[in-house]
């Protein structure tokens, strides 16, 4: 069984060969009509699960989207429309949900939920977030990196401010890809130590630097994301914002990194909270290629998950 559920547990040249799909796929749509299916579509006849227990704009369309290009179909559930919500096993959920569809891709809180709905499908199931990785978003910006600047392997990735769910899993990339990451922050926020030591072990170099001007000196690539998460609802936003604030990408910083350095944000963005508007519609700026690229990379990753 093929579970795509985080980038540090997926087999290497099968992340290359998934990001390099993805890029061919993207060329072949050559842009045809976004509801033209693919030649010779390979979901057809498959039915997709797509389960949210938090809300979600690019994830959601993006894989409906991809799924009716590659000729299948979706249906895309609400965890609280489901008796998941209200008491149901998520085992039990996963062993009806596989006798009805090929592939499930779930959002939700804890990894528990995520590990045991792919214990108990007998389909491939994708992790479209958790409170803990977004590995979908990150190959999207793996590839959005190499088609602006080639390879990623070797270059220097630095992430400033919260070190949450989307930054493990550049963690888990930087290992996989073979590129150092540098997090700058808050010690309170401090990113995953799990995450920071296998990617150390993978080869990566992995650095924490609490000054943001030094953390971008060199750097190939910014990344930031909100300040508050989905799962940080409870805690304080104003206690959050404080200890971010020196973290905010702005113009100031970026002409600190280098010249052709480029800027993501998986979006949704807090503009002029964690960066400022001047840099998310500036020039190094890919944060619309990185939202379009999770369309390509997520219909690669589900033709993976299916063999097909
Ligand atoms: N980046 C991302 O996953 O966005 P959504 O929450 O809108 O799906
Ligand atoms: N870190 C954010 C990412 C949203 C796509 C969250 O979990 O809310």
């Amino acid at each position: 069984m093929k579970h795509f559920l985080d980038i540090h547990k997926t087999d290497k040249a099968a992340l290359r060969s998934i990001i390099d799909s993805a890029r061919t796929m993207k060329i072949a749509r050559n842009g045809r009509p976004r509801a033209a299916p693919d030649d010779n579509p390979p979901l057809a006849g498959r039915m997709v699960a797509l389960i949210f227990e938090k809300p979600s704009t690019r994830t959601r369309v993006s894989f409906d989207v991809g799924v009716r290009q590659m000729g299948g179909e979706t249906m895309v559930l609400s965890g609280q429309d489901m008796q998941l919500g209200h008491g149901e096993t998520i085992a039990d959920t996963a062993r009806v949900l596989s006798r009805y569809v090929d592939l499930i891709m779930i959002r939700t809180f804890d990894e528990s939920v995520l590990e045991e709905m792919s214990e108990y499908a007998s389909v491939p199931v994708i992790n479209g977030l958790t409170d803990r990785s977004h590995p979908c978003q990150i190959m999207a910006d793996v590839m959005t990196f190499e088609e602006h600047r080639g390879p990623i392997a070797g270059k220097k990735v630095v992430w400033c401010g919260d070190g949450n769910n989307v930054c493990t899993s550049f963690l888990h990339a930087a290992g996989q890809f073979g590129f150092d990451l540098t997090f700058s922050g808050p010690v309170q926020l401090d990113p995953e130590m799990e995450a920071v030591g296998w990617a150390r072990n993978a080869g990566s170099t992995v650095t924490i630097e609490r000054d943001a001007m030094t953390a971008v000196q060199d750097a190939d690539l910014v990344v930031t994301d909100t300040w508050v998460s989905m799962h940080d609802a409870q805690s304080s936003r104003e206690r959050r914002h404080n200890m971010l604030r020196p973290y905010q990408v702005n113009a100031r910083l970026m002409e600190a990194a280098r010249p052709d350095a480029l800027f993501m944000h998986c979006l949704p963005a807090h503009r002029e909270e964690e960066v400022t508007s001047e840099v998310m519609d500036g020039p190094n700026s890919v944060i619309w290629d990185e939202a379009e690229n999770r369309l390509h990379a997520q219909k690669a990753i589900m033709r993976w998950c299916l063999g097909v």
